[in-house]
């Protein structure tokens, strides 16, 4: 299937997502939502609190289930994607959603922490996803299947070398426990967020070359319901 990325500028890309996710809280306001964390969706979270705190939409009866996590990262790490999703949303919310599925990666055993998370991943309205610049959605990294469950996989070096950046002197984990494609797959609704010329190629690749476990992100194509959500410079020649 072919899918046209919806293209904004910059300045309004953020406020334009944001808004669809209050219209789709207002419609259902026991969504159950996955969200993930990294770079691309702050700016979509701050519209959402704007639009919460103006009394636009609630997350009260919702229930938010996180992506994916890292393993190895002590609690309340600012890299941790637990923290990330608190203190870039949910902390800030005038009332908090009904439940918050994070994954506990402190568990002595992340394997179960998955099999728990896979339980929370069910019967999604709507997954939230960014790019990552391998083609990966959540971490489920290039060789992942379109069937791939909800796991504890090792990451690739390319994953780790753009969160470099967070972690300073710290070393960055090796693991990461990510929902899995399978469960992607079956949400009612997806949406892909890319902003930013450096994931214009990944982007291209993950829309327009044929489906690969290369790209993980270009199984997204087969979902009815796949919306991609770009600014002008990810889109790139691809855009308006
Ligand atoms: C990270 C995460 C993904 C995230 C992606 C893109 O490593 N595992 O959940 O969506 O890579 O991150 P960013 O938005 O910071 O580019």
């Amino acid at each position: 299937m072919t899918i046209e990325p919806e293209v904004y500028e910059a300045a309004t890309w953020a406020g334009a997502v944001a808004g669809l996710l209050a219209e789709r809280l207002r419609t259902n306001p026991s969504l159950r939502v996955c969200l993930p964390t990294g770079d691309t969706p702050v700016p979509v979270y701050d519209a959402v609190v704007a639009l919460a705190l103006a009394g636009a939409c609630s997350f009260e009866r919702a229930t938010v289930v996180l992506l994916d996590e890292w393993v190895g990262l002590a609690p309340g790490d600012p890299a941790r994607c637990d923290t990330r999703i608190r203190t870039g949303l949910i902390d800030r919310l005038p009332a908090p959603p009904a439940a918050l599925h994070v994954i506990d990666a402190d568990d002595p055993s992340p394997e179960a922490a998955a099999e728990r998370h896979d339980e929370a991943a069910r019967d999604l309205d709507l997954v939230v996803l960014g790019l990552g610049m391998n083609g990966h959605v959540g971490f489920n990294e290039p060789g992942s299947m379109a069937d791939s469950p909800t796991r504890v996989l090792p990451l690739t070096d390319a994953s780790r070398d753009a969160a470099r950046a967070r972690y300073g002197s710290r070393a960055v984990p090796v693991a990461g426990i990510t929902i899995g494609m399978d469960r992607i797959l079956a949400a009612r609704e997806i949406w892909l967020l890319v902003t930013g010329q450096r994931k214009a190629g990944i982007l291209r690749r993950a829309l327009r070359d044929p489906e690969s476990p290369d790209c993980p992100a270009s199984y997204l194509r087969r979902h009815p319901s796949l919306r991609v959500f770009a600014d002008d410079a990810a889109a790139g020649p691809m855009g308006r």
